[in-house]
């Protein structure tokens, strides 16, 4: 058997079902643990958890002695995470467009970033929250994240003579991220640019991946094609992305960094 972990089952339309992404996520938090390595996190200082899901990590985060607090855009996602949590201060907010009444020494943020399309205002409102020397410690799905299922959509999308969909993701190469954080006032100390494949869940194709994550892609296509469509995505991913114990391995790769606050 070969060593991939395991992929999210997620819930085939937005607003996520927090129920479903707690069933299903459990495994991105055994691949965080080294990214709140990179966190450190003190004893007393004070860190935002920026797309929080339903708080696991940012529990782990309070567990050191730190004051942290959550925000994720999806009320679902932070109804879930009080009722688990209810000693942590969980809003919903937008990570494009927050302000906080008071600084934090740190943002941590891990799977979240290629869901907020607009790095500029991203980093702009991490940056403001931020004191100076404050560290933002981020993990997210960057360059050729998940090439091989956007390439095969596309194909089977363009083979109809179909526009081609607009994709709600933002995977940036290293450089381009790195130029933004140093435009908005960041200096990196450290960046890592890596693949993680990732086994689809027994029984999931290709095709059950474009449902879970892409369903306002599949919206833009015709309706009465999107089986058709996925059919024929199958088809061509099978004999490159099927491992040899006929699990599906998506091709995920991660971003992650340290950047500080210029003083
Ligand atoms: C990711 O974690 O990289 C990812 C998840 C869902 C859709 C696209 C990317």
């Amino acid at each position: 058997m070969t060593d991939h972990p395991a992929a999210p089952v997620l819930p085939r339309s937005q607003p996520w079902d927090a129920s479903a992404y707690d069933r299903a996520f459990s495994y991105v938090n055994v691949l965080a643990a080294s990214l709140l390595e990179w966190l450190a996190p003190r004893s007393g200082e004070r860190i935002l958890d920026l797309g929080c899901g339903t708080g696991d990590l940012t529990a782990r985060i309070a567990e050191t002695g730190a004051v942290v607090s959550g925000f994720d855009r999806d009320a679902g996602m932070i109804a879930q995470a009080r009722t688990k949590f209810p000693s942590i201060p969980f809003d919903v907010r937008d990570g494009h467009a927050f302000a906080l009444d008071a600084p934090v020494e740190a943002v941590f943020s891990n799977a979240a970033l290629h869901w907020m399309t607009r790095a500029d205002d991203v980093i702009r409102c991490v940056h403001e929250a931020l004191v100076p020397g404050g560290r933002f410690v981020a993990e997210f799905g960057a360059g050729a994240n998940v090439a091989a299922p956007i390439a095969a959509l596309r194909s089977a999308v363009t083979a109809r003579g179909i526009g081609l969909p607009v994709l709600p993701w933002y995977f940036p190469t290293p450089a381009q991220h790195a130029t933004r954080l140093e435009a908005g006032g960041f200096e990196i100390h450290r960046l890592d640019y890596f693949a993680r494949p990732t086994a689809l869940a027994d029984g999931q194709t290709a095709a059950d991946w474009w449902r879970m994550f892409g369903p306002s892609v599949l919206a833009q296509l015709p309706a009465d094609q999107v089986d058709d469509i996925l059919r024929q995505v199958d088809d061509m991913l099978a004999p490159q992305i099927v491992d040899a114990d006929g699990r599906w391995i998506i091709d995920y790769v991660r971003l992650r960094f340290i950047a500080v606050r210029r003083r």
